[in-house]
């Protein structure tokens, strides 16, 4: 019989609950006080017959032991409660947290951002779902222009054309529309192609566009701005070269190349023996864009340049397949922790 009593108050300590600490308190009580029931199992004790003595002790004891710790640790918790104000978050994450890092591309799009800003750049952005007119048509790529084409564009809606950009340039055209020169704006954004994703090639990736619009903006403006950056980003041994080259929106166009930074310029497998790697693509903003976009081009000359992000993180950190960068492979995103 007293067996039986002391394994249900032994299922009753197990499940003990209190909210305040007046619960708590009568818990203690009833249970453990002179007049508890612990006590008045100590009382029938006398009666047990001898040779059961020990076992029934033994019981009585754990149940002592059993009902002291749940009582206090239900006192604690109440306490750790109210400390923080009674709310208490069970789900957050244990000390120690672990610090994440910087995405690679975040990284070095910031450092150019960085650099151009140092050059009175401001930043500008635009959506990515973008109207024919923004991303084409305002950036004078004539109506059968092959980058309009299905291969290379994804088309959202296809009349009127409502497509994911193919380049940031339709930044340079929405911001263009509602600003008056003086412009200096330097543009980051996602920009979507369709190509077959392999390690050369994905279907998006990262594009810096900058643009300078004002009274007697030259060549050598240009230029002079594309050695700083080449320097600051690279080190101020790179040299820059510039190739002519074609883009509807600019005339002349060039391509730049920096001195290769891996082999100084002597050549490796790197530059393929050339000496120089690509970077950015570059011009002088052709008249029609800027009256297309409501700018005198009798009166305002501009300068613009574009380049991808994932090329210039590529040559910074020497990434050889493009789809790390989309992957979030956690291996591969530690070894950026703590470089900013
Ligand atoms: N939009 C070009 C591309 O996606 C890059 C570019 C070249 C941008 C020359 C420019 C520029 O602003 O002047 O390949």
């Amino acid at each position: 019989m007293i067996t039986e009593r002391i394994d249900q108050l032994m299922a009753e300590v197990q499940d003990l609950k209190a909210t305040t600490e007046q619960e708590v308190e009568a818990l203690r009580i009833k249970y453990l006080s002179k007049k508890g029931l612990l006590n008045d199992l100590m009382a029938d004790f006398r009666n047990v017959a001898a040779d059961q003595k020990k076992e029934v002790g033994m019981k009585i004891n754990a149940l002592k032991t059993l009902a002291t710790e749940r009582i206090n640790s239900l006192r604690e918790n109440l306490q750790a409660c109210s400390e923080v104000g009674g709310n208490i978050d069970l789900t957050r994450t244990p000390y120690p947290v672990r610090l994440g890092s910087r995405h690679p591309l975040t990284i070095v799009k910031n450092e150019i951002v960085d650099i151009f800003s140092r050059l009175g750049f401001t930043l500008a952005e635009g959506p990515e779902v973008e109207d024919d007119w923004h991303v084409y048509g305002s950036m004078n790529f004539a109506d059968d222009h092959p980058a309009r084409d299905m291969q290379d564009t994804f088309f959202v809606e296809a009349h009127p054309a409502v497509v994911l950009r193919s380049h940031t340039s339709s930044v340079q055209a929405r911001v263009m529309e509602r600003t008056q020169p003086p412009i200096r704006v330097i543009c980051p954004g996602r920009v979507y192609r369709n190509e077959a994703i392999s390690a050369r090639a994905h279907c998006f990736f990262h594009q810096v566009e900058g643009l300078y619009v004002a009274e007697k903006v030259s060549f050598t403006d240009l230029k002079q701005v594309l050695i700083l950056f080449a320097q600051e980003m690279f080190g101020p041994e790179t040299r820059i070269r510039l190739r002519p080259s074609y883009f509807p929106f600019t005339e002349p166009s060039a391509e730049m190349d920096i001195s290769c930074f891996l082999c100084g310029g002597k050549g490796c497998g790197f530059c393929k023996h050339t000496g120089w790697v690509e970077i950015l693509g570059c011009g002088m903003v052709d008249p029609a864009v800027l009256e297309s976009n409501g700018i005198d081009s009798g009166k305002y000359h501009g300068y613009a340049f574009g380049m991808g992000v994932e090329r210039i993180t590529n040559l910074k950190y020497q990434v050889s397949d493009l789809r790390l960068f989309s992957e979030n492979d956690q291996r591969f995103l530690d070894e950026f922790q703590g470089a900013n």
